[in-house]
């Protein structure tokens, strides 16, 4: 890695240790456990003026906003990252490289092995939540994450260095995220990594499978027998879905393409609907708990095919799913529900033991290096991905 120096007046205020600061040479080198001639083997000297750094939140501090003029700094370690300016399409992202993070007492910092795809990703970057998430730039793609933990916080209890967890980070508030080599992350967004799994396995697991199993238990009141419909089943949350409503040995219908009829009978559906061939809320048939992951669906429509009591799970909160929302809560019968996934550490925790247990295997369709994110964007936009795809980023 390179060695980077800042040399940042001492009034100014950083935070979240994003930017390290030390007040003078000696300070950072003992405090990075590095030493003079360390530094001096690098080439590269960096200096981020009083100017310049006060143009730039230090948590968002990115080096390609750094004034190159040589002078005396402080010392600070560069990781690799993904990184946009301004949302746009997939070419917006580029490779760049910013300060390593460093944790805060409660976080573990993690030298992340792999990252995966998910939708969220790419609606980000183009900007069609920029509602939500704001005007900051440069941002950082990606939430998943597995890999190894190579520091911990002062008060952090749950980790060692060395141990193997996956995670995600939280999706709309994110600004640096994982598709880098490094994250420092509070330890409740994380878990230890399945063993039996290699790390890439474990990066197509959090985002999709904690929204699978929010969605069947929490939102949906999945209980064992049950008749499930899931729309999407070839899918990152409909793959994890489908298995998971078996574990609860519910009779699985899924709804797929022709193409992907094998693959999602491979998961355990026990019936399958080509979407291309028949309207599946139009098949006579009732169920316990719908799940629509492609969201193209309604609650009024699904009413025909949910049993008296059978709830309408979708991943796509629109203004009439809340409203019916809230009425099914008031008045009962056919509920409408949407998940909003929530990242805990227990949920990651029930994955990891049905991955261990068998009873849920991540079916990774893709495995490209970090630097084809752009590539891996486009073929998630395509809306024709298989289970996962899977970023690596480090050995
Ligand atoms: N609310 C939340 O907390 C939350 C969490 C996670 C994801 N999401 C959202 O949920 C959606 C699904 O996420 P994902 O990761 O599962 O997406 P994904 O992996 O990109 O889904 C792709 C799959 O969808 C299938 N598909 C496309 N059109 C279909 C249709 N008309 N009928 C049935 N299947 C169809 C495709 O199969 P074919 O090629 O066979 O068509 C493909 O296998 C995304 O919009 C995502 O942003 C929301």
């Amino acid at each position: 890695m390179k060695q980077v120096a800042t040399g940042i007046s001492p009034d100014f205020k950083l935070n979240d240790g994003w930017l390290r600061y030390f007040p003078n040479r000696e300070e950072a080198a003992t405090q990075l456990n590095c030493n003079e001639t360390h530094k001096e083997e690098h080439h590269e000297t960096h200096i981020l003026t009083l100017d310049s750094a006060k143009e730039v939140e230090a948590r968002y501090f990115f080096l390609f906003q750094v004034d190159r003029e040589p002078g005396s700094g402080l010392l600070l370690q560069a990781m690799k990252a993904i990184a946009y300016k301004g949302y746009g399409n997939a070419d917006c992202m580029e490779e760049v490289e910013l300060p390593d993070p460093v944790p805060g007492e409660l976080e573990i910092l993690v030298k992340i092995h792999a990252t995966s795809v998910n939708p969220v990703d790419w609606k980000i970057r183009s900007g069609s939540l920029k509602l939500i998430t704001g005007n900051q730039f440069p941002r950082v793609p990606g939430v998943d994450f597995a890999g190894k933990v190579v520091d911990v916080g002062k008060h952090a209890r749950r980790f060692r260095k060395g141990d193997s967890v996956f995670g995600m980070m939280p999706v709309f508030s994110t600004i640096v995220g994982t598709y880098a080599t490094l994250v420092a992350i509070p330890e409740k967004f994380a878990a230890a990594a399945p063993a039996n799994l290699p790390l890439e396995q474990c990066a197509a697991i959090p985002l999709a499978g904690l929204t699978a199993l929010q969605s069947l238990r929490d939102r949906g009141g999945m209980k064992d027998g049950f008749r499930v419909l899931i729309n999407g089943a070839s899918g990152g949350v409909g793959c994890f879905a489908t298995q998971i409503a078996k574990i609860y040995r519910g009779e699985v219908t899924a709804v797929t393409s022709g193409k992907n009829a094998d693959f999602v009978r491979g998961l355990g559906a026990d019936h399958i609907i080509n979407y291309h061939n028949q309207d599946f809320t139009r098949i006579g048939e009732e169920f316990d708990l719908v799940l629509d992951c492609v969201s193209n669906s309604t609650f009024d429509a699904c009413k025909r095919i949910l049993a008296p009591n059978g709830t309408y799970v979708t991943l796509l909160p629109t203004a009439s799913v809340l409203f019916h929302s809230v009425m099914g809560s008031v008045f009962g019968g056919k509920r409408c529900a949407y998940t909003a996934v929530s990242i805990q550490s227990d949920d990651l925790d029930i994955l990891r033991q049905y991955a261990q247990g068998k009873t849920i295997e991540p079916r990774v369709d893709k495995l490209m290096p970090l630097n084809r994110a752009r590539e891996a964007h486009e073929l998630s936009e395509s809306g024709r991905v298989r289970g996962k795809m899977v970023l690596t980023v480090s050995d």
